[in-house]
Order: structure tokens, then C-alpha cells, then sequence
């Protein structure tokens, strides 16, 4: 039986107690990065050197955290993001995880290696709440199949595609190797018209090889994105001002600043030091989110004075589902919901517009914490 919810406090509880539930070959895909966990580790550690400065003696009484996005309102500024394989960490997966977005008024993006039918991920929200819906895409080198995967998302209702733009070839993950990980028995990817037998058959690596393209382009991709779909164009991956400038010069909608959560280049830099320098290049002309190692109410808090419209979580998701399903996943947004609500009434922030730098400090190694 599952711990009670009232013990599950915090994410690394949930964490703790889907951990467990998971057997090794699942916990450590799900919860390792690549080679020396680096990233994986300083994604979360980087926003322990922000220290908040909070105002006083302000009425705090009516907070507005909503946001608009894809043309609806949403609670809060967080969503999920992309994680494969879902299936593997609760039987509902992905249709777990929509519903407990519906019910929290939340965006989800979904994994091209998402173990239910987009179709099927999208309604099991709609009688709840239609939440928007975006797909992530991997530059396939069957340009048939990835418009295939397209149109399904786009007729399934989903508003954008999150083009990952940093994984040519996926990251170097010993686990993977050490446990000759394979996406269990009797589990698909529907979306890439892969069955059970056909991925047992394969290290997830090579199967990862036998579908991507690694010879993708800025000048390559956009354009067709745009000439096959009217969804919003979204690049998740980018860690870089030229990166941005480029997402603007090919008229993409958002970016999201991202590092895979430190599965694939281990070693780069953790988000939430990428996103400053990515929130001056864009300039307000595109939107600006982020994810990796958000954890806490309080690094949300950061992320949006740091300048990121909207935070996104991974594996918190996964751990929910591990841990209890849809129950777990909803348990996981409450969480984050009332941390990061009571961090905007604690710092006198009413909403999310009056959250900006001035309410961060950073630490420094030559002397006392300093305004930014
Ligand atoms: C098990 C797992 C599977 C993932 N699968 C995908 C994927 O299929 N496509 C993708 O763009 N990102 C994928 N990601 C990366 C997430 O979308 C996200 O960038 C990352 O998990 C955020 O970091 P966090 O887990 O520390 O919150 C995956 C992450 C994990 C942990």
C-alpha cells in the first residue's frame, strides 16, 4: 500500500517513496543523467546560490497566480514536461498523468515515446478539464512518420509541437548500459508505430539511432514544421543567447530552456544560469520557459524573477505516477501549487508580474549576498 498522502510533503518524498516502488532498471533510467550525474546534480543544486528577498507588510490576501498560454487561463505557471515511457512507472502512464492536469488546470507535453496513443492521452482529460496539450517531436529520419505523428497531435487537439533540439544522439547513459535497459514487455510507443517485440528486440540506444536524424538544421526543420502544421512551433533544449536569437529569426513561438534534466551532454550549464542570458535575447518576442531540477514552490519563485514565463517539470511526474498513479501526479501539482503560492505571499508578490529580480539575491564567493 501506498504511504498515506498526508506524509508526502514535499517532492523528495514523493521521490523517496516512488523510488521504491520502481525496480532498479526503471528507478535508475528514470532518475540518473548521463555519464557523471554533473548536470543532473547542479540542475537542482544552481538555485541554492539565489537567496530571496522579501518585501513586508503587504496584503496578500488575494493572489493572482494564473497564466495564459495557448489561449487558455491556467492556475499556475507550471507544466509537465515530455517524459517517455510513462506506462513503465504506473499501467495508466501518460492517461494518468492528463487527468491529474485536468484536474489541476495544467499544460502537459507529451513524449513522442509515450506509451498510450495521443489520441487517447488528450481525451482522458477532456471530460475533466480540456487542459492544453502540446507534442514533443524528435527529428525522425522518417519525415513520413514525424508528419504522421503531427497531424495525429494536431487533430487530437494538441496546440504545440516542442521540437527537442538537443539530442542528434541521445546522451551517454551508463545505466542504460549496465542494466541493458528495454522498455518492459507488453509496453509500446504507439506514436512511433513501434510494438512491444520490436523494442525488446533493441538496446534503447540503438533503436534511438535507428529512428532519429542527426542531420537536423535550423533551416531544415522550422520551415517544414511550419509548412505541415498550424500548431505553435516550440524549441525545447536551448541553453544559449544565439540559440534564442536564432528561435526568433525562424518565428518559433517559445523556447525552453533545457537540458534534457542532464540526460544527454553532462557537463553543460544548469538551466536556471542558462536562462538570464536566453530571457535578453529574446526580448519579449518569444516566450521563455524552463526545466531541470525544479524541485520546490521556491525554485519556481526564482525561474519567474530570473525571467522564465513558466516552469516545467520531469521527473517529479514520473515519481508521482510511481508512487500512486493519477492520485500521486495530482499530489505532486498540489505541492508545488501551495509551496509556490505561499512563496509569492511570503515575499509580498500578489502576482506574477511583481515577481522580478529585485526580490532575488545572489550568494558570492568574495563577500556578502548581493542584489542583482
Ligand atoms: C525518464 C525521462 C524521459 C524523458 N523523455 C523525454 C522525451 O522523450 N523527450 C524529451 O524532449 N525530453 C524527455 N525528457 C526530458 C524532460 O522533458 C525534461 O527536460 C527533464 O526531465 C526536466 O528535468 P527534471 O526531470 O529535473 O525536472 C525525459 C526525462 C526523463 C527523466
Amino acid at each position: 500500500m501506498a504511504p498515506s498522502p498526508d506524509l508526502m510533503l514535499s517532492i523528495e518524498d514523493i521521490k523517496i517513496a516512488g523510488s521504491k516502488k520502481l525496480p532498479l532498471m526503471a528507478r535508475e533510467f528514470y532518475n540518473s543523467g548521463s555519464t557523471t550525474q554533473v548536470t543532473v546534480t547542479e540542475n537542482s543544486t544552481a538555485y541554492n546560490k539565489y537567496r530571496i528577498r522579501p518585501r513586508v507588510l503587504v496584503d496578500v490576501s488575494n493572489l493572482d497566480l494564473t497564466l495564459t498560454l495557448f489561449d487558455q487561463t491556467l492556475s499556475f505557471p507550471l507544466g509537465l514536461s515530455p517524459t517517455g515511457i510513462q506506462a513503465m512507472a504506473h499501467p495508466d502512464g501518460e492517461l494518468a498523468t492528463s487527468r491529474a492536469c485536468a484536474r489541476r488546470n495544467i499544460p502537459m507535453a507529451v513524449s513522442s515515446f509515450c506509451t498510450y496513443p495521443i489520441e487517447d492521452i488528450t481525451h482522458a482529460s477532456k471530460t475533466i478539464n480540456p487542459i492544453p496539450h502540446a507534442m514533443q517531436l524528435y527529428t525522425l529520419r522518417d519525415r513520413d512518420l514525424q508528419k504522421q505523428i503531427i497531424q495525429r497531435a494536431e487533430s487530437a487537439g494538441c496546440k504545440a509541437i516542442f521540437l527537442t533540439a538537443d539530442s542528434p544522439v541521445l546522451g551517454v547513459r551508463y545505466n542504460e548500459q549496465r542494466n541493458d535497459f528495454r522498455t518492459p514487455a507488453g509496453l509500446s510507443w504507439p506514436m512511433m508505430g513501434v510494438t512491444s517485440e520490436a523494442i525488446q528486440s533493441q538496446t534503447h540506444d540503438a533503436g534511438f539511432v535507428a529512428t532519429n536524424s542527426d542531420a537536423h538544421s535550423w533551416a531544415r526543420e522550422i520551415p517544414w514544421l511550419r509548412s505541415v502544421t498550424r500548431m505553435q512551433i516550440w524549441i525545447k533544449g536551448v541553453l544559449t543567447a544565439e540559440d534564442v536569437l536564432l528561435a526568433r529569426e525562424y518565428g518559433c513561438e517559445g523556447v525552453i530552456v533545457s537540458n534534457h534534466g542532464g540526460r544527454q551532454l553532462d557537463g553543460v550549464v544548469p538551466t536556471i544560469d542558462a536562462l538570464p542570458e536566453c530571457v535578453k535575447a529574446a526580448g519579449g518576442k518569444l516566450r521563455v520557459h524552463i526545466d531541470g531540477g525544479i524541485r520546490t514552490g521556491a525554485d519556481m519563485f526564482k525561474a519567474l524573477a530570473l525571467g522564465a514565463e513558466c516552469c516545467w517539470i520531469g521527473r517529479p511526474t514520473l515519481w508521482g505516477l510511481a508512487y500512486d498513479g493519477e492520485q500521486g501526479v495530482t499530489r505532486v501539482l498540489d505541492i508545488l501549487y501551495d509551496e509556490f503560492k505561499r512563496c509569492m505571499q511570503l515575499t509580498g508578490c500578489r502576482t506574477l508580474a511583481d515577481i522580478s529580480p529585485a526580490a532575488l539575491a545572489i550568494i558570492r564567493t568574495d563577500g556578502p549576498v548581493a542584489r542583482l
